[in-house]
């Protein structure tokens, strides 16, 4: 399957922590320790088109150019409650991002996304801004939040998850063709209560231990 849309970051390292945090018998310390370090791995290449501008510094032997980013200029989105385990991962590599917030979720028998919280910074118009969520399922809560975030201002938009099944990535090329995803996985389906097969299981449960 190919998609225009979606990235799949291939490295050694990211499949060696998916393979731990899908399986069943990692514990809620070791998962919200994964899902940080894969974060900080698929933002080292979601962040990868960011602009630098050039400085001049002085080393102790003479002074060259270097190269810096602007990180005031991004506003980091994660969708609740799943994405807030991926927030402190991107944060060590952004640390003066903005940090905006959207609460979602999945109405258990529509399958429908539900909003109940949407706070973002003003600023959002100009900035870089990157969307988490682990799981892009149907692809509902992620096309839902791109929209509150394209309705308040926001135009360089990047999602980043863990695990994308094609349903939502397929979803997202529809609604939204110019946001970019970057995932460690694209995954084979949905089962029949749209959850991802093989996946992980509910990335917020597994975070939080909620069930
Ligand atoms: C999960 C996940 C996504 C959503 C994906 O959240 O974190 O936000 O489902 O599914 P979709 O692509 O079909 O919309 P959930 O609704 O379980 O809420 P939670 O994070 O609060 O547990
Ligand atoms: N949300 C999850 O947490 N897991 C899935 O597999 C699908 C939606």
């Amino acid at each position: 399957m190919d998609f225009d849309n979606l990235i799949v970051v291939e490295h050694p390292l990211i499949k060696h922590k998916l393979a731990l945090l899908r399986s069943y018998t990692t514990g809620p310390k070791e998962f919200r320790e994964l899902v940080s370090e894969m974060t900080m791995l698929l933002a080292y290449e979601a962040t990868r088109h960011i602009p630098t501008q050039k400085i001049k510094i002085k080393t102790p032997l003479e002074e060259t150019e270097g190269e810096m980013i602007n990180d005031k200029a991004v506003t980091i989105v994660p969708i609740l409650r799943a994405g807030l385990g991926m927030l402190e991962g991107i944060l060590r590599l952004l640390p003066n991002a903005s940090v905006g917030h959207i609460g979602i979720f999945r109405d258990p028998d529509s399958l429908k996304p539900i909003e109940y919280y949407c706070k973002l910074p003003p600023q959002i118009s100009h900035d870089q801004i990157f969307i988490l969520d682990p799981m892009l399922a149907t692809g509902g809560s992620a096309s839902m939040a791109i929209d509150l975030v394209k309705e308040r201002g926001g135009k360089n938009i990047t999602f980043i998850s863990i695990i994308s099944a094609p349903e939502g990535v397929k979803v997202m090329s529809e609604n939204h063709p110019d946001v970019k995803i970057y995932t460690a996985s694209l995954d084979r389906k949905l089962n029949d209560h749209a959850y991802i097969l093989p996946g992980l299981g509910d990335a917020g449960d597994r975070l939080y231990r909620t069930r």
